[in-house]
């Protein structure tokens, strides 16, 4: 069977659509207001990965709110594979981190020339933000096939649809998050009593922070830069350069490229 979960089938009512009329009306019948464009982007914009954090707590509410926008991702056939497990107890965190920790090292060993520089990064806040959660690939995964049949990691795929919306949606209520995938999955795996088939993906520290950096950290600390829009987007075939495209706004304030760090 491709889904347990899966709706009883019985005749569907057409779906409700609007009167027709040309693609432009569509979509300007469609589109949000500009003051909610401008805010979603602004969260795309200002959405960072975060390693400091402040204390403090996050409300229930709130929480809940989150790992509903998390919960209204987009899944390969609509599987949704994402579990989340909030960890509170102290003990179990310090664990967690230790594991973080053991890969760090482990990590640093297999860079060679960059070992100090990347030993000089910080790459978790786990017991410093007030909430952790442990974000997993959930069992029974290979009872979905819709999507997935040449391209199983299209769950993966679909957690981090999920986590990115955690992401946006904390940016918005003002909380950091930071996503922590530097663990062996199974040592992770075991500390939080996952079954056979589940893996641990993610470790997201998630709270108040005193501000927002203002760009990657990774790139502030000139492990790399953000690429130029035109050299990942193509026309027609691979490498051929799209002429339509216009620059992305955010391209005008960053360092040109003898000022800024190199790649990998
Ligand atoms: C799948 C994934 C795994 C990541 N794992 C780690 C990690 O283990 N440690 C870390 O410090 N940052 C991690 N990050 C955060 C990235 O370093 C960060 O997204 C990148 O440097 C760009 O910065 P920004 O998110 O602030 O734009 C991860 C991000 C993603 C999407």
């Amino acid at each position: 069977m491709e889904n347990d979960d899966r709706v009883p089938e019985r005749a569907l009512p057409p779906m409700p659509m609007p009167e027709p009329t040309t693609p432009a009306d569509a979509t300007a019948r469609t589109a949000y207001g500009a003051a909610d464009r401008a805010a979603i982007y602004r969260a795309i914009r200002e959405r960072r990965d975060m390693r400091h954090f402040a204390g403090g707590q996050v409300a229930p509410e709130v929480l809940s709110r989150l790992l509903a926008a998390a919960h209204h991702a987009p899944s390969v056939g609509f599987m949704q594979p994402w579990r989340f497990i909030r960890v509170a107890d102290a003990a179990l965190r310090r664990r967690l981190q230790a594991a973080v920790e053991a890969e760090r090292q482990r990590t640093a060993d297999a860079l060679g020339q960059r070992r100090d520089a990347f030993m000089r990064l910080k790459v978790e806040g786990l017991c410093d933000a007030a909430e952790l959660l442990a974000v997993a690939l959930a069992d029974g995964r290979e009872a979905h096939v819709f999507g997935r049949r040449t391209l199983p990691q299209m769950d993966l795929a679909s957690v981090a649809c999920a986590i990115q919306n955690l992401w946006l949606a904390a940016r918005a209520e003002g909380l950091g998050m930071g996503w922590v995938s530097m663990f062996d999955p199974d040592a992770v795996g075991k500390l939080l009593g996952l079954p056979a088939g589940a893996q641990a993906v993610a470790l997201i520290s998630l709270g108040p922070v005193q501000g927002f950096y203002e760009e990657p950290m990774l790139q502030r600390e000139r492990w790399a830069r953000r690429a130029p829009l035109a050299s990942v987007v193509f026309e027609g075939t691979w490498g051929a350069p799209a002429p339509w495209l216009q620059a992305d706004p955010a391209e005008e304030d960053a360092p040109s490229q003898e000022e800024g760090a190199g790649h990998g």
